[in-house]
């Protein structure tokens, strides 16, 4: 088996799925509460139970895992950091330390709110994480857990990740834009903040650039995104115009306006240079991402 595939029901997992599968690799994977419909083989694994991981490192012997699986929830991770823990940080942990213990690969999967956004700048694969929310400490914490677990694991850090979730027959846009677009087909008002900065990560693109870098055997961290470092509102304008609907639905407004559980950093920006550097090639702009699934809109 090349490919053991953690989470294969995910927004990001189904396509690293769907993508190995294209490129003629061997994929095994695992869901957790609903069975995606890939014909490979598929069991039902939570994360925090590790001897069921084990089992399957036994069945299948893969080269590689690569590890989709989180609590993403950033409000709900706030109400529960104990769970948020033991999924983000504690299982990545035992997951990474059985694969080195058998010499497989892993791949784990990072995020851009392990940054306060304190900068105007873009952050870079070196820059120092200072997360705001649990969510973020508990991703933090699993990138470290993972570091100290593997000698060489590839950790690939996105931002804002939507795009077409490919686990079932019907693969639907998920993210961001399905709630942009289900308010502007319902004709309702679309407020979008113009103070939150972000670089898109298409999960299609991401799981691409993923599996090119395990082909080229990386190790260490890579930011995976778009080159565009824009707002929600610019990204609104985008999909609206993508649907050929008029953009007058989108307000403008702030992250002070909404009162939430968790506090988000205003400035996530993903510096990609390195993976550009890498491959000799550069990232897709938001435009060029939004555009390859157009048809989805
Ligand atoms: N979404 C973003 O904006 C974003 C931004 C930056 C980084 N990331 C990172 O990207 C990665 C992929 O996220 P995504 O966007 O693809 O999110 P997603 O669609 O929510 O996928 C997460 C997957 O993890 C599974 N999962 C949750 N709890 C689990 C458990 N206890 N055991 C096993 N599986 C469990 C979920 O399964 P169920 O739904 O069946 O529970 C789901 O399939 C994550 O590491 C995330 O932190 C995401």
């Amino acid at each position: 088996m090349d490919v053991f595939v953690v989470g294969a029901g995910g927004l990001l997992g189904s396509n690293v799925v769907k993508t190995a599968v294209n490129r003629g690799l061997s994929v095994a994977g695992s869901y957790h509460s609903t069975r995606a419909d890939f014909e490979i083989p598929l069991r039902e694994l939570d994360v925090r139970a590790s001897e069921g991981f084990e089992e399957l490192l036994t069945e299948f012997s893969p080269s590689v895992v690569v590890n989709c699986a989180a609590m993403t929830d950033v409000d709900e991770c706030e109400k529960r950091p104990e769970l948020a823990h033991k999924i983000n940080a504690d299982a990545p942990e035992a997951m990474a330390r059985r694969c080195s213990d058998r010499g497989i690969g892993f791949v784990h999967v990072s995020t851009d709110y392990v940054f306060d956004g304190e900068t105007d700048e873009q952050y870079g694969e070196e820059s120092e994480p200072n997360p705001l929310q649990v969510y973020g400490q508990s991703k933090l914490a699993g990138d470290r857990n993972v570091r100290s677990a593997h000698d060489s694991p590839l950790v690939v850090r996105p931002s804002f990740v939507y795009g077409v979730n490919r686990a079932h027959e019907t693969a639907e846009l998920d993210g961001f834009p399905v709630w942009v677009r289900s308010r502007l087909t319902a004709g309702q008002a679309v407020p979008l903040f113009t103070d939150q900065y972000v670089t898109p990560s298409r999960a299609g693109s991401t799981a691409e650039t993923l599996l090119d870098l395990i082909d080229d055997g990386a190790s260490g961290t890579y930011h995976v995104a778009a080159r565009s470092c824009v707002t929600p509102y610019e990204f609104g304008r985008i999909i609206a115009s993508t649907m050929g609907v008029e953009t007058d639905a989108l307000d403008k407004g702030s992250q002070s306006d909404v009162d939430r559980p968790a506090a988000r950093p205003s400035n996530t920006c993903l510096d990609v240079e390195k993976v550009e550097a890498r491959f000799g090639r550069s990232q897709p702009t938001l435009q060029q991402d939004v555009d390859a699934i157009a048809s989805y809109f």
